[in-house]
Order: C-alpha cells, then sequence, then structure tokens
C-alpha cells in the first residue's frame, strides 16, 4: 500500500519528540492522524490546533487531524478508533518528568501504564495491531513487558519499541522544538535558555564522576534523526509485515560530557555559557550511551547528525522563539 493511504496515529504528537515525528511522517507522504491531552503543548484559545502543529501544516502545506483526547478516557479513544481506520500506531503520550514522578506516582502510573492498556485494548478491540511505542520513566519497563506478554498471545500483534537516550535539537527550520514548561529539567533545554539570557546561569551537577573530565556523558541524538528512527521502523513494518515484540536502540553510539556540550554549543552559538558547579543530582549516572548496531542492520537507521548540528539547531529554535510557542 502507498504511503499516502496509510493511516498512522500518532499520541503525543504535540509533544517534543511527537511533533518531530509527525513533521517526517508527512515529509514520508503517511496520513497522519494526532491525539494530544495538550497537557505539555500550547494552544492559543482562538484556536483549534496546538502552535506546533499549525507550524507543521505550514513547514509541510499539507494537513493534520488533531483531537484532544487523553488516552486515560477509553470511550474517547474508542470514539476515535470508530471514526478512523488505522494502519499504525505510534505512541508518545506519556508523563516524563522523573523528578515529578516521585511526587506524583499514581498520576505516572495511571498515565504511562493505564493509558497504555486503553490504547492496546482499543487496538485490539478494532483489530490494529501494527505498534510502535516508546514509553518513559519507571514505567518503560512495565510497559515493555506488557507488550511482550500481548505479542505472545496473538501472533498478529507487531509490536516495536524504541529504546533513546538524550534527544536535543529542533527541526532545521527552526520552526519547531523543545518548549519545556517552567524550569527545564534536562541540560540542553537549560543551556539553550541561559543562550538567550532566560537564564542566568547552567548549574553542572558534579564534576567528580568517573569520566575523562569528571561530568556525566550522555549519548546526545538530533530530534530529526531520531524521528526518522520512528518512521523507519514503521515503514519496517509495513514492508516486511514482521509480528511478535521488536526491540531497538536509537543513539548515535558516542558519548558527550557536560563540558564538551557546552563547549560545542557556545562554538555553534558564539554565545559564552556561564556555568558553575555543583553538587550531583541524585539518580544521575557517570555515562550512558547506546549501541544502535542493530537498527542500522534491520531498520537501515543511522543518526547522520553531529553534535555541532544538535547545538546549532538548537540555538536556532531558541533565539527564533525565545518563549517557546508562546509568541
Ligand atoms: C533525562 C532523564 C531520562 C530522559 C532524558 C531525556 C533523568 C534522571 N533522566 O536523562 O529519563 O529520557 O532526560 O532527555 O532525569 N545536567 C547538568 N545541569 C543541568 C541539567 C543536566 O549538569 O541543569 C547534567 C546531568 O547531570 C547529566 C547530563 O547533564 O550528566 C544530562 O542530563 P539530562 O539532560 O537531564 O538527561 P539525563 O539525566 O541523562
Amino acid at each position: 500500500m502507498a504511503n499516502k493511504s496509510w493511516k498512522v496515529l500518532v499520541t503525543g504528537g504535540a509533544g517534543y519528540i511527537g511533533s518531530h515525528t509527525v513533521l517526517e511522517l508527512l515529509q514520508a507522504d503517511f496520513e497522519v492522524v494526532v491525539i494530544d491531552n495538550l497537557s505539555n503543548a500550547y494552544k492559543d484559545d482562538n484556536n483549534i490546533k496546538p502552535e506546533c502543529i499549525l507550524r507543521i501544516e505550514k513547514l509541510t502545506n499539507k494537513k493534520i487531524v488533531f483531537i484532544q483526547c487523553d488516552i486515560t478516557n477509553l470511550n474517547e479513544l474508542r470514539d476515535i478508533f470508530k471514526k478512523h481506520k488505522f494502519h499504525s500506531v505510534i505512541h508518545f503520550a506519556a508523563l516524563k518528568a522523573v523528578g515529578e514522578s516521585c511526587e506524583k506516582p499514581l498520576e505516572y502510573y495511571k498515565t504511562n501504564v493505564c493509558g497504555t492498556l486503553n490504547l492496546l485494548k482499543v487496538m485490539r478491540d478494532f483489530n490494529v495491531k501494527c505498534n510502535c511505542t516508546n514509553p518513559y520513566g519507571k514505567t518503560k519497563y512495565m510497559v515493555e513487558e506488557i507488550l511482550k506478554d500481548l505479542c505472545t498471545s496473538n501472533q498478529e500483534w507487531s509490536v516495536i519499541s524504541l529504546r533513546y537516550f538524550n534527544p536535543v535539537g529542533a527541526h532545521s527550520s527552526g520552526q519547531i522544538g523543545e518548549d519545556p514548561n517552567g524550569v527545564p529539567n534536562n541540560l540542553m533545554p537549560y543551556i539553550a535558555q541561559v543562550s538567550v539570557g532566560k537564564r542566568e546561569i547552567l548549574y553542572i551537577y558534579g564534576n567528580d564522576y568517573d569520566t575523562p573530565d569528571g561530568t556525566g556523558v550522555r549519548d546526545y541524538i538530533h530530534i530529526t534523526d531520531l524521528a526518522m528512527g520512528h518512521v523507519k521502523a514503521m515503514i519496517y513494518q509495513k514492508i516486511h509485515n514482521s509480528t511478535g515484540f521488536k526491540v531497538f536502540n536509537l543513539g548515535t553510539g558516542k558519548g558527550y560530557s557536560v563540558l564538551e556540550v557546552i563547549q560545542a554549543f557556545e562554538k555553534a552559538s558564539g554565545q559564552k555559557i556561564p556555568y558553575k558547579i555543583v553538587e550531583r543530582r541524585a539518580g544521575d549516572i557517570s555515562a550512558s550511551y547506546a549501541d544502535a548496531s542493530l537498527a542500522n542492520k534491520e531498520l537501515g537507521w543511522q543518526a547522520t547528525k553531529n553534535i555541532g548540528d544538535m547545538c546549532l539547531d538548537t540555538w536556532k529554535w531558541q533565539q527564533n522563539n525565545p518563549n517557546g510557542y508562546k509568541r
């Protein structure tokens, strides 16, 4: 079947990773329906669609069906599946702040676990068994276990779980990007806000880790590469008629320290990023990076952008949109 008549449901499609994936799906000619509860996306009161979706429509010159819906609402989900016949589902709708999840564990289990269960229930009832998912946080493990059991119970399911680490950057147009609520938890959006003067100084959480310069090392991946990983995974399912549960890492396989990221950002932006070393942050580890060779071999996917591209696109987005999607 041509991509044009292949209808994809993207849950959480107004979020950071979701929106970039929606853009790449449209560019690959897929038909896209987005559902999102807008808990972490900006919508102007005068519009029915959130700002990022409007911008994607403009960039691609294509229309997106947008439905405001929370995946914990089973009846609303059912109505959507009644109305649309989906060929694939890419599931991003989840809560993902580690700190917040310690304060509100029940909300996290409700959205990430119960919400995913609702989605799977409706998919089963409407016989949509082609699914590519990406749950967050501590609930990731639970949901993968659920998906494994589901695939064992019925061979018609095709599930790909994509594991990835530190998505950063923005679309090269500078029109869509990461727009965190409040104080950013993560390194790159924090640096970006310092670079435009929204925050005074970056706090580096520890320089006594067992790494070359003592600061934490992570596998940063450009958001567009990551979005393409989702498109490739879906095309893989579509072409190979694959069944069962599969897991792929999406990363560059290369780690950068906090100090290296700062250096790369300063080079890309020409801005000085003042910083101060403070105590380690609870829960942080010294280094984490991914071996993405399986995704390369099976999906034909590879990260194409380097740390310089990631910083340059983050800078471009932040400069164009100092207050995110709010004008
Ligand atoms: C975090 C999440 C992870 C999520 C990922 C998404 C935690 C514990 N984990 O990973 O679940 O998938 O984001 O991108 O929150 N750092 C500073 N100063 C800051 C912010 C971060 O020094 O203001 C350091 C951290 O100590 C770490 C590195 O920068 O060494 C990256 O941190 P961050 O961007 O928060 O990502 P992770 O913690 O790796």
